[in-house]
């Protein structure tokens, strides 16, 4: 059982793993692979749920798929990405939110893309028992004030995020994500914070890395250019799967050894 006392010890040693799971399956193939952190993230919008965006994820969908990965992961830390509205509007809703991925989801902690809104919010809910990680930079359910471009490119928004990981980090968040901004800008976050950061497009100095599991394993339609592929499971569905309808179409499944005779059975009709 990974905690998050855990995760703030690793850093500084060898580097945080972290990858999003939407699912028990492949949480008990990443548990298996020694992965630290298992993000149950809003991107299962792209990803799983079809959708172009993760605006539309709602609580009921990370609660469930947040109850599957912890099921599917004895050892990794399970954090629970708080979705789009979820969070923010008022303090006694998001705490309600989040309080149900730990209390009947199984989370270990919630992630809140986070800004000045998320202040004290973390600072109520870690009183309260709930651990947060904290995302700055590129936060996609800003997409329609941002797009999806780097952030934190000029001084003026350099300093922002580097005051707001500050002030996280004072409100009690035990980590911090740091998503597509410029890797000299991560090294200096990372500098500046005792608690952990952990990046994605955010270069080689932050104390961990994250990717979405789908770009991991080449089952994505989409990669964004700072993800990097390790496997090709796309074609191999793609191949199973066909060769299965072949196979069906073509009478060679199932086969006698896939089938069962009960000789009283015969002549009925
Ligand atoms: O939802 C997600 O996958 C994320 C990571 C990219 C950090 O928020
Ligand atoms: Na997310």
């Amino acid at each position: 059982m990974t905690s998050v006392r855990d995760v703030r010890e690793k850093a500084g040693t060898t580097p945080i793993t972290m990858l999003t799971a939407y699912d028990a399956t492949t949480a008990g193939v990443a548990n298996e692979a020694g992965i630290d952190v298992l993000l149950v993230g809003d991107s299962m919008g792209n990803t799983d749920l079809g959708y172009d965006s993760t605006l539309p994820v709602t609580v009921d969908e990370v609660a469930s798929r947040t109850a599957a990965v912890s099921r599917g992961a004895d050892d990794a830390l399970v954090v629970a990405d708080m979705p789009f509205l979820s969070v923010g509007v008022d303090e006694a809703t998001s705490i309600e939110n989040c309080g149900r991925m730990v209390k009947e989801a199984g989370a270990d902690a919630v992630k809140l893309e986070s800004g000045s809104h998320t202040v004290e919010l973390t600072e109520r809910l870690v009183q309260l028992g709930i651990p947060v990680m904290t995302h700055l930079g590129l936060t996609p359910q800003r997409v329609k004030e941002t797009g999806y471009t780097q952030q934190g490119t000029t001084r003026d928004e350099g300093h922002e995020i580097l005051d707001l990981a500050r002030k996280h980090e004072e409100a009690g968040a035990f980590a911090l994500v740091l998503e597509h901004i410029p890797a000299n800008l991560a090294a200096q976050v990372t500098d500046a914070l005792s608690i952990p950061t952990i990046g994605i497009g955010a270069g080689s100095d932050c104390d961990g890395q994250v990717l979405v599991v789908d770009d991991v394993l080449g089952l994505s339609s989409y990669s964004p250019p700072f993800s990097k592929q390790y496997g090709n499971v796309r074609e191999q569905m793609l191949d199973a799967v066909s060769a299965y309808r072949e196979d069906v179409e073509s009478g060679g499944f199932p086969a006698d050894e896939h089938s069962h005779v009960v000789d009283e059975l015969d002549d009925l009709y």
